[in-house]
């Protein structure tokens, strides 16, 4: 409570709260209630820490920003992100990501701003999926590295309409897919929309190419050594050609592999946080799972939204 006091945490925050704009999810039953900051829409928890990160976060030049939309292979990155810096203490025999949820190996910002304030200065690793033009102005004033990982929009609404449904404990006859997919295309999904999502990392991405690095979940999946080999490179933490001849690469990504991890202990009955199960992180995996779920129309309506908002820079989704 005090370091929230010396955070500069305040009444007005919730005032401010009050005053946004709000829309609650007809087809999670009411049960979720989003909030429009800035430019995108929120839970009111999340929103009250992003206005703390934005007040009061100092990067640090060193540290790394693990960017993403949620669903979209963030468990996966923060993963392979604590396996390829971690690896010159442990391996696939000792590594706590054996006992540790990913999440719990590297904070989010907007979710653990104590623990990420309190690594500064530490070439600290940080997530979040805050948008681009929200993230606090010290991480762009201080040139921080960035690295975006995206993926296919239908498999992301898939995903993210089990996370959805599953966090407020709706099973499926109770949550029609149709609604949730017309929600989401409307731009109502947590930090969405999830194009202009998309769109202020790949314009920032322009001016900043050192910068911020764009992967694609599914390249990682098909070709996952050359893409973990310039993920290493990107973050300052290079294999040497001796690690590469010793296999080191390939040890990280069977210690990261959705097969591994989602049979951990861990990640099968543990709990990120009071609501969330693990194992929900850790769903299929699986590249073209929205073909179980999408209509002819809705792959009409998605493709040419998709387009219009980023085909012009030509990001194939
Ligand atoms: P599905 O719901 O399609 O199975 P995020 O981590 O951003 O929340 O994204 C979750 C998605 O990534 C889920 O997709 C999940 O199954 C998948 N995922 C989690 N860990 C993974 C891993 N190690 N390798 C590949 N995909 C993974």
């Amino acid at each position: 409570e005090a370091t929230r006091t010396q955070l500069g945490y305040a009444r007005d925050i919730e005032e401010m709260i009050k005053t946004l704009p709000q829309h609650t999810c007809s087809w999670l039953k009411g049960k979720s209630t989003l909030f429009k900051y800035q430019d995108f829409w929120s839970y009111e928890e999340i929103i009250k820490e992003v206005v703390l990160a934005q007040q009061s976060l100092k990067a640090h030049p060193t540290d790394v920003f693990l960017c993403s939309y949620p669903k979209s292979g963030t468990t996966w990155l923060k993963a392979l992100v604590f396996a390829i810096i971690t690896r010159e203490k442990f391996d696939e025999s000792n590594s706590p990501l054996l006992t540790t949820m990913p999440h719990n190996c590297i904070p989010f910002l907007e979710v653990e701003l104590e623990q990420t304030i309190a690594s500064q200065g530490n070439s600290s690793f940080v997530a979040t999926h805050l948008p681009y033009n929200s993230l606090p102005k010290s991480i762009l004033a201080s040139n921080c590295k960035m690295v975006y990982i995206y993926r296919n929009v239908k498999d992301v609404i898939v995903s993210y309409y089990h996370m959805a449904r599953e966090a407020v404990k709706l099973p499926m006859e109770d949550a029609p897919f149709e609604e949730a997919f017309d929600e989401f295309y409307h731009g109502f999904s947590v930090y969405g929309p999830h194009w202009d999502h998309i769109l202020g990392y790949w314009k920032a991405s322009m001016e900043r190419r050192e910068i911020i690095f764009f992967l694609k979940y599914e390249d990682l999946k098909k070709e996952p050594s050359i893409n973990v080999k310039k993920l290493a490179e990107f973050i300052g933490y290079p294999f040497t050609i001796e690690e590469e001849k010793a296999g080191v690469i390939e040890s990280i990504i069977k210690l990261c592999s959705f097969e591994n991890l989602s049979n951990l202990e861990v990640n099968k009955n543990g709990y990120a946080n009071e609501m969330i199960e693990n194992r929900l992180f850790f769903r299929k995996a699986k590249d073209e799972d929205w073909k179980n779920y999408f209509t002819d129309e809705m792959i009409e309506k998605i493709d040419n939204l998709i387009y219009e908002k980023l085909g012009a820079i030509g990001l194939v989704l």
